[in-house]
């Protein structure tokens, strides 16, 4: 799977359907999007406006707990992005009955609906349950991960699966005190790159798989020119110092739980 594409969390539809459009005429070849983001259908939009064939990009949504147990909800999801399969279908959040909705996962891959299983936000007690539990092992792990939080725990959970990580929040959301790190302005400045581009770099090279979401048609094209440099060890190892182990979203039990009820209106969507 191509190991940068789009995320568009908290895109309008009018804006998702113009970044999708113009990241996948800028070479973008993966696009994430979740049907809590309520811009599924736009993202459909974007890709059919860019002229793309469809078998040149990996899609991938999420399914939202309230659906786990809704046994139309991969063929909803299908529609409302208007394609015949998605490459990657992730159950969002670790609440509710999550097993039914990764046997769903499990039912839509055996059927060629949907060609990898992924989960999100998994950890600890939860992620066990369900690598006990699955008959077939989640191919993608989407979570919070930036060089402030490197999701040591879980990638060795998962090291013996060779489940890939990708990283929401990569750039922290945009928070310029990690972007304007002195070690990533060193690094700018040496490669003639930006800082967000070293960040991204640093991504690939953590073997990260990488969403960062823009709507800036610059910035999304600069976020993908990241494969003409490499950082060396010393440099890697430079920048996991600024580590503080510390996540911009920290999951809450009871708040996770009371997304299982948190019903999504699609009647609106546009
Ligand atoms: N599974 C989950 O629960 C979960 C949760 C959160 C997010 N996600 C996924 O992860 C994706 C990424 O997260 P995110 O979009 O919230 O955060 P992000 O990628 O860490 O940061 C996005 C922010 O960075 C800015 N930015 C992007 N490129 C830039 C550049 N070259 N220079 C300066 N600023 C730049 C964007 O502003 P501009 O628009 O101005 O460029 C935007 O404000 C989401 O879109 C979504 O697909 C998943």
């Amino acid at each position: 799977m191509p190991t940068i594409g789009l995320g568009t969390f908290q895109m309008s539809s009018e804006d998702a359907e113009n970044a999708v459009k113009n990241a996948l005429q800028s070479g973008y070849q993966l696009i994430d999007t979740a049907s809590a983001y309520m811009n599924e259908k736009a993202v459909g939009r974007g890709i059919k406006e860019s002229g793309i064939s469809r078998d040149q990009i990996f899609l991938s949504s999420k399914l939202w707990p309230s659906l786990y147990n809704d046994e139309n909800a991969v063929d909803d999801t299908l529609a409302r992005l208007d394609t015949d399969y998605l490459d990657l279908l992730f159950i969002h959040q670790p609440s509710g009955d999550f097993m039914a909705g990764y046997r769903q996962l499990e039912k839509a891959y055996r059927e060629g609906k949907i060609k990898a299983i992924g989960i999100s936000n998994f950890e600890g007690e939860d992620l066990q349950k369900l690598l006990d539990e699955a008959e077939i092992k989640p191919q993608v792990i989407q979570v919070e991960a930036h060089p402030y939080y490197t999701q040591d725990v879980v990638r060795k959970t998962l090291e013996q699966y060779g489940t890939r990580i990708m990283a929401w929040y990569p750039l922290g959301h945009g928070d310029s005190s990690l972007i304007n790190e002195p070690v990533f302005s060193e690094l700018a400045k040496k490669y003639n790159k930006s800082n967000v581009q070293i960040i991204l770099r640093w991504h690939m090279q953590m073997g990260f798989i990488v969403i960062p979401g823009s709507t800036n048609p610059e910035h999304l094209k600069s976020n993908i020119d990241i494969f003409d440099f490499e950082l060396t060890d010393e440099e890697m190892s430079e920048i996991s110092k600024v580590n503080k182990n510390v996540r911009y979203y920290v999951p809450n039990k009871q708040q996770t739980d009371a997304y299982a009820n948190a019903q999504l209106d699609f009647s609106n969507e546009k």
